[in-house]
């Protein structure tokens, strides 16, 4: 009689966890030979699998300081298209900048949310590149061997709050309120993952982001998703911010202490702040004046002995069911020049979610983004707030309605500029002030030394 096989039970390793998987013997055999060739084979030979995709540029995207970004397609096996951007970096022989990039991007690996722009790879090639043109004779000259890295990244289909804000700004609408505090703490909420992130001994990385600014927050319009751009990059690749040095980023939104070129996570906060204050006044809170690093930074420091208004002092906001006095003392929180009074990232996304955004129940959600993006599209048609022909009974209109507790997403979505701007803070305007967001000190305005 035949000796019935009994079924073996097989371990399948499975990242950790074990799976349980029955297969007869002979078939047990291929499959493990199968795999142990491949790891044999990698062994033996290249260590590492080669890539057989390749990258197509589509268009180019913009440019910042640390480099280009383009759009691409992500071309592999059959033809298979993922759409990526590509960022370019300038300047990139400096092999210690990536070295540092490498370290904090292994390390953002770490972050699973989802909020930061995702880097998938980073890769380089040699290329001809064509030197300086001269804009008189439009000749280039001489053509220079280059090493270019390009990090390959998630590409974020949507427009950054740059363009945002440049669209209210162009129809001289202002934000609504209940958005810009929305927006803020999905910021926060990305800042506070890395801010919070801790090495194997549970020990605080301090990781800081360092370019806070508009064009590094990024929108999925379809989605209303919020993603934060360029974490690290500014490290790595633009040296710390000092005096001594050059100014790397965005003046505009950096911490007295970064000026100075000290930044630390309560510096992101800062930056977040600005964009805040921006975004809910139309005006900068301080302006950065000046030529040189010098002059700039002297500037600051004077604006920074006069007392700010706060956005509740220089944008009236009627009706509103959030309460925007309390994202006004939110923002001036972040706003503190003493770093350390600034609230912490964990902090500030609770106090913008439990006291203004969801404080009284249901307010704005990833939809109401996405309602509020596309509506801004047709808004920003000409100047002229043209909503889309369906709108009125459209699902978009609904979510607006529903979830920023407006009548009329039209009328109540936007805040026309002029007639929405506290007396005093007008007059300063209107009496063209070097900075109007500042209160006067001993009956005098600011005013830059010439
Ligand atoms: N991952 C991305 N997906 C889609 N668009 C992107 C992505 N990264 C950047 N962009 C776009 O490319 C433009 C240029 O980006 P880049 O980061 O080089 O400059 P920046 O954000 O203006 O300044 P910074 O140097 O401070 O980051 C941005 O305005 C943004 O709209
Ligand atoms: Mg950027």
């Amino acid at each position: 009689m035949a000796l019935r096989r009994r079924p073996v039970r097989k371990v399948v390793r499975d990242g950790g966890d074990e799976a349980l998987s029955t297969g007869t013997d002979s078939q047990e055999k291929i499959l493990a030979d199968y795999g142990g060739r491949i790891m044999e084979g990698l062994r033996e030979g290249e260590k590492n699998l080669k890539s057989i995709s390749h990258y197509e540029l589509v268009k180019e995207l913009g440019e910042g300081g640390m480099g280009t970004v383009f759009l691409a397609h992500h071309v592999s096996e059959g033809g298979i298209r993922k759409e990526v951007a590509i960022k370019v970096l300038k300047d990139t022989t400096d092999a210690v900048a990536i070295g540092k990039f490498v370290e904090e991007a292994q390390l953002l690996a770490q972050l699973s949310q989802g909020t930061i722009v995702e880097l998938l790879a980073l890769e380089s090639m040699e290329m001809n590149l064509p030197g300086h043109r001269d804009p008189r004779t439009g000749r280039t000259t001489g053509i220079k061997k280059s090493k270019l890295y390009f990090m390959v990244l998630e590409y974020v289909n949507g427009p950054g709050l740059d363009q945002v804000l440049k669209a209210h700004a162009d129809t001289t609408l202002l934000m609504n309120p209940a958005m810009v505090g929305f927006i803020l703490n999905k910021a926060v909420i990305a800042l506070a993952e890395a801010h919070m992130l801790t090495d194997d001994h549970g020990r605080q990385l301090n990781l800081v982001h360092r370019d806070i600014s508009p064009s590094n927050i990024l929108f999925n319009k379809k989605a209303g998703i919020t993603k934060l751009a360029d974490f690290g990059v500014a490290k790595a690749f633009g040296g710390e911010a000092g005096v001594e040095k050059k100014l790397v980023g965005k003046p505009r939104y950096m911490a007295p202490e970064q000026l100075e070129g000290y930044a630390n996570p309560a510096s992101d906060i800062w930056a977040l702040g600005v964009i805040g204050y921006e975004a809910l006044t139309g005006f900068s809170p301080y302006r950065v004046f000046g030529k040189t690093t010098h002059d700039r930074v002297d500037n600051m420091r004077r604006q920074l002995e006069f007392e700010l208004r706060a956005p509740k002092e220089v944008r009236k906001v009627e009706h509103d069911r959030f309460d925007f006095s309390q994202l006004s003392d939110i923002v001036m929180l972040c706003l503190h020049q003493s770093p350390s009074a600034r609230p912490t990232s964990l902090e500030l996304n609770s106090m913008l979610e439990g006291k203004y955004l969801y404080s009284k129940g249901l307010g704005p959600t990833n939809k109401t983004l996405s309602a509020y993006l596309k509506l801004l599209d047709y808004a920003i048609a000409g100047g002229e707030i043209i909503p889309p022909p369906d709108f009125g009974g459209g699902e978009d209109a609904k979510t607006l309605c529903a979830t920023l507790w407006v009548e009329d997403p039209i009328d109540s979505f936007f805040d026309r500029r002029g007639s929405e701007y506290q007396d005093e803070f007008l007059l300063s305007a209107k009496n063209k002030e070097p900075n109007p967001c500042l209160k006067k000190k001993d009956g005098k305005a600011y005013s830059p030394p010439v």
